[in-house]
């Protein structure tokens, strides 16, 4: 006797806001055959729920896997002052329909994200439009350095970034003097763009006057990620503080980082290890065109090594859109970047399927790994008290990945064609249905994160 049909034990059942039933659910334990009772926002059961609780909204499982809430902590939103290429609605719609519940944003939007005003400029522009849950990085700078301890203590701030190559607006931090301000002025983890700002001015006249797409890796070269990555980390240990380098993409810096590992943590990206060099940039032309660049077989293989050795923390997607008219530019005018956020779990499940990745580290590189690196509250896993944040999945359903599908307001996505097996069913933010059968459902009600030790 279950209790389904027996009135007196119905009566004794708990009410959940949420129940998500007979899923395969990935908890610290490993995966598990399991109810997940969600309530008030909270995980607040987990077992053979069926006789014990009821709920309001119950989410049928069976067949599917429960992930903690995937966490996206490195995405371009552009706005305020760029939305024509995204703003926070589309993104995080983006993110959700994604299966994402949480991302990080980036400062280089305009105005810049410097101060506390522009802070809360972004925070006010996502509450009520957010899809998912976010926090905003502040941009370390000449005109902040001493101010940044204040800076990233403020709530909804994910904490500090520094370009030290430029890339895309107007953030660039190359000078060792002000670097050393930014590593001594503040505590949490400090997330840095690592390419050789001089070098890389040095060797922009190599791709000036060719127009050719292919020469990205050949300008932004190996030795510019190396030796921006070999001198932050320098910096730290000298300043003591701890680092996060961001979309790693080459071998070198990843024998230079696994023997750095204690104070640093490390990020790649779904297009270093999904697309290879010279191939994309024959395919898709400036589409493919990112910094730092796709580069050949050989740094993708030591990626996935890095990833198989521990040495990788956290997968981000660096979404950075930019318009299809912006991208047809000739080379070296065509900006760099490429949507991601929605794009970031799929193709990471087909690296499931394919057997390059498991599906615990995926959880751990994806949801536990940014939680537990930034120190977000009541993220990352699936136990009890923890944030009710899931992604459900079918590792069996094959999709083939659209521009139309793309919420973005730029339109379009460097996979489009591309054949996929593993895609996210239902999202579920603090227990709310953001995304019920792949279809958007709700009201944005993104808050901004938590950190422990902000
Ligand atoms: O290719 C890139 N584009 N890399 C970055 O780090 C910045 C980004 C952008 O904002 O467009």
């Amino acid at each position: 006797m279950t209790g389904v049909g027996n009135p007196a034990r119905r009566l004794q059942r708990r009410q959940a806001d949420l129940l998500v039933r007979g899923g395969t659910v990935l908890t610290p334990n490993g995966a598990e055959r399991i109810d997940v009772a969600c309530q008030a926002g909270r995980i607040v059961a987990l077992g053979d729920l069926r006789a014990t609780w009821c709920a309001e909204v119950t989410l049928d499982a069976i067949g599917l896997h429960v992930l903690p809430g995937i966490i996206d902590s490195q995405v371009h939103f552009r706005e305020p002052g760029l939305t024509h290429k995204e703003d926070l609605e589309a993104g995080t719609r983006g993110a959700v329909l994604g299966g994402v519940t949480a991302v990080f944003e980036m400062p280089n939007t305009n105005p810049l994200t410097l101060w506390e005003r522009d802070l809360k400029t972004k925070l006010d522009a996502a509450h009520g439009r957010a899809w998912c849950d976010h926090a905003f990085y502040i941009g370390g700078s000449a005109v902040n350095a001493e101010q940044l301890e204040l800076l990233e203590s403020l709530p909804g701030c994910a904490g500090v970034k520094v370009f030290m190559g430029s890339s895309f607006g107007d953030l660039l931090t190359d000078d060792e003097t002000v670097l050393r301000r930014i590593l001594r002025h503040g505590r949490r983890r400090l997330a840095v763009h690592a390419e050789d700002e001089v070098r890389l001015r040095e060797r922009k006249a190599l791709v000036e006057p060719g127009g050719d797409v292919r020469q990205h890796p050949v300008w932004r070269d190996v030795e510019s990620a190396l030796m921006a990555t070999q001198r932050i980390v320098r910096l730290a240990a000298e300043t003591g503080r701890r680092l996060h380098v961001l979309h790693v993409s080459t071998a070198e810096e990843m024998a230079f980082l696994a023997a750095h590992k204690r104070r640093v943590t490390v990020e790649v990206t779904p297009h270093h290890l999904t697309m290879v060099a010279p191939e994309c940039y024959e395919r898709l032309g400036s589409l493919a065109q990112m910094n730092p660049p796709v580069r050949e077989q050989r740094h993708q293989d030591a990626l996935w090594q890095a990833i198989r050795d521990g040495v990788v923390d956290v997968i981000g997607s660096d979404h950075a859109p930019h318009t299809l008219e912006e991208k047809a530019k000739p080379y070296p005018q065509s900006p760099s970047g490429m949507t991601g956020v929605q794009t970031l779990l799929p193709l990471l499940l087909d690296h499931v399927d394919t057997g390059r990745l498991s599906l615990q580290r995926l959880v751990d590189l994806s949801s536990a790994g940014p939680a537990r690196i930034f120190g977000i509250e009541g993220k990352g896993r699936i136990a009890l008290g923890f944030d009710a944040d899931l992604t459900l999945v079918d590792l069996t359903a094959r999709r083939t990945i659209h521009n139309d599908w793309i919420a973005s307001c730029s339109g379009w996505t460097p996979y489009d064609g591309k054949r996929i097996t593993g895609w996210p069913i239902h999202t579920v933010v603090r227990g709310q249905v953001m995304v019920r059968d792949e279809t958007l459902a709700g009201q944005p009600q993104g808050e901004p994160l938590r950190f422990l030790e902000a």
